[in-house]
């Protein structure tokens, strides 16, 4: 690893011995991924995974502790990962005695730690930190040092910013020093696509099934994707909402930190078929290939057939585009279905700032009125605990289906579901 002389300085201790200790630990996290130099972050604001104050994770506090004591704090502000508890989120007497007495127990003391070390604010809880509403969206050709992976996988490929997953805590240390090792992601080398996906679907393709269908066939590699645009047009609102999801399948049901959608994304749009890599391969999709793809996801309930208990909407958390089209289509299928209240208790996820917006419109009283509720939380950390693996929960998420025992559906399923208690054969 070369180093600038400024670099070399912090290594050796100029800005203390604790910074050094971060530099060293960049340094050879860097070397182990072949990076032969740092390069400096230039987003304003940086974004952590870790916003739980898990009992297990002693040795972060600890960590935190030590940064903040010995003023080793980042001068760059950051957003974090949604909070893990809401009190209007539905739960048993036991599953609150298990979040508030073994799980989350240190949420608040770790919450003060994140304000020393420099929190946006107290509203800076959640993976979609990009949206307008929340503010940290960096510009095109910007170096992050973020890890939540729906957002990193966001950043690079809808604003085109530049970013490799790293873990939570090297993700902190990146924005301690200002530098994060120059590798993968971050080189325009590593932007190549090494994979061709030619969409030949008869309609829109579900967005958390394709990028389901692409992340586990690329796995951590980049795509580049063909025939996406038919369906996108431009790169609207409802068009970022869509890439949210979809990538968010991608990183979660592989491991994609980029992709490129031919006619959209900002570098596909730009460069064009210059960011395929030399022998890329190709992968078709059609209408049977998600098929397949659907078909093969285990339910790991209990009781294959129990009634669903919770259905969970907005992992990541939904736009606020997506919150208004949702209540229109509630309250539509209550209408036809000659119902007022949902069928399902259902939670819709999204960042607070999106609520606050949301709450404005008339469709916030409206939804109220259906029973649904609206909540900040991370429905995974909400999952995350044995007492819900036995839960049938449904969602329209596949990384919450990665990740919990959460079974999925296709949104229109989702819809029937919550609208009517049941799915039309
Ligand atoms: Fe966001 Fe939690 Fe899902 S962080 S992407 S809502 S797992």
């Amino acid at each position: 690893m070369k180093l600038t002389p400024e670099q070399q300085r912090i290594l050796e201790g100029t800005k203390g011995k604790t910074i050094a200790k971060v530099m060293e630990t960049l340094v050879r996290y860097g070397e182990l991924f072949g990076a032969e130099s740092m390069v400096e972050i230039t987003s304003k604001y940086n974004h952590l995974v870790t916003s739980f104050g898990l009992k297990g994770l002693a040795s972060i506090y600890t960590l935190f502790d030590q940064l903040i004591e010995e003023g080793a704090v980042s001068k760059q502000q950051f957003s974090v990962d949604p909070r893990p508890m809401d009190p209007n989120v539905p739960s048993s007497l036991l599953q609150k005695l298990v979040f508030k007495k073994l799980m989350y127990t240190k949420q608040e003391e770790y919450e003060r730690q994140l304000e020393q070390l420099g929190i946006l604010n107290d509203k800076a809880y959640t993976c979609t930190c990009y949206m307008d509403e929340v503010g940290n969206t960096p510009k095109q050709g910007e170096i992050l040092s973020w890890s939540e992976s729906s957002a990193v996988v966001y950043a690079n490929s809808v604003l085109g910013a530049r970013c490799n997953r790293n873990s939570g805590i090297i993700d902190l240390m990146g924005s301690i020093v200002g530098y994060v090792p120059n590798f993968g992601l971050l080189t325009d080398q590593g932007r190549k696509a090494k994979w061709i996906i030619e969409i030949r679907t008869s309609k829109k393709p579900e967005a958390q099934l394709l990028g389901s269908a692409i992340g586990m066939k690329v796995m951590e590699d980049v795509p580049y994707i063909i025939g996406l645009d038919k369906w996108l047009g431009t790169l609207d609102d409802q068009t970022k909402t869509y890439l949210k999801d979809f990538g968010a399948a991608t990183a979660s049901n592989g491991a994609v930190g980029l992709y490129h959608v031919e006619g959209i994304t900002p570098e596909a749009a730009q460069q064009g078929r210059a960011l395929l890599a030399e022998d890329a391969k190709t992968y078709a999709i059609d209408d049977a290939e998600l098929q397949r793809v659907y078909d093969s996801y285990p339910v790991i309930w209990k009781k294959q057939d129990a009634k669903p208990k919770l259905c969970f909407m907005g992992c990541p958390h939904m736009s606020y585009e997506q919150l208004i089209t949702w209540s229109r289509r509630i309250l539509k299928g209550l209408k036809e279905a000659k119902r007022t209240k949902v069928a399902i208790p259902t939670v819709f996820t999204a960042a607070p700032q999106v609520i606050a917006r949301f709450n404005e419109t008339k469709y916030s009283k409206a939804l109220k009125k259906t029973g649904v509720i609206v909540s900040y939380i991370c429905p995974l950390m909400y999952m995350n605990n044995p007492l819900c693996g036995s839960m049938p929960v449904i969602t329209s998420s596949n990384k919450l289906r990665t990740y919990t025992s959460a079974r999925y559906y296709t949104d229109e399923e989702i819809l029937q579901q919550i609208t009517t208690g049941g799915i039309k054969a």
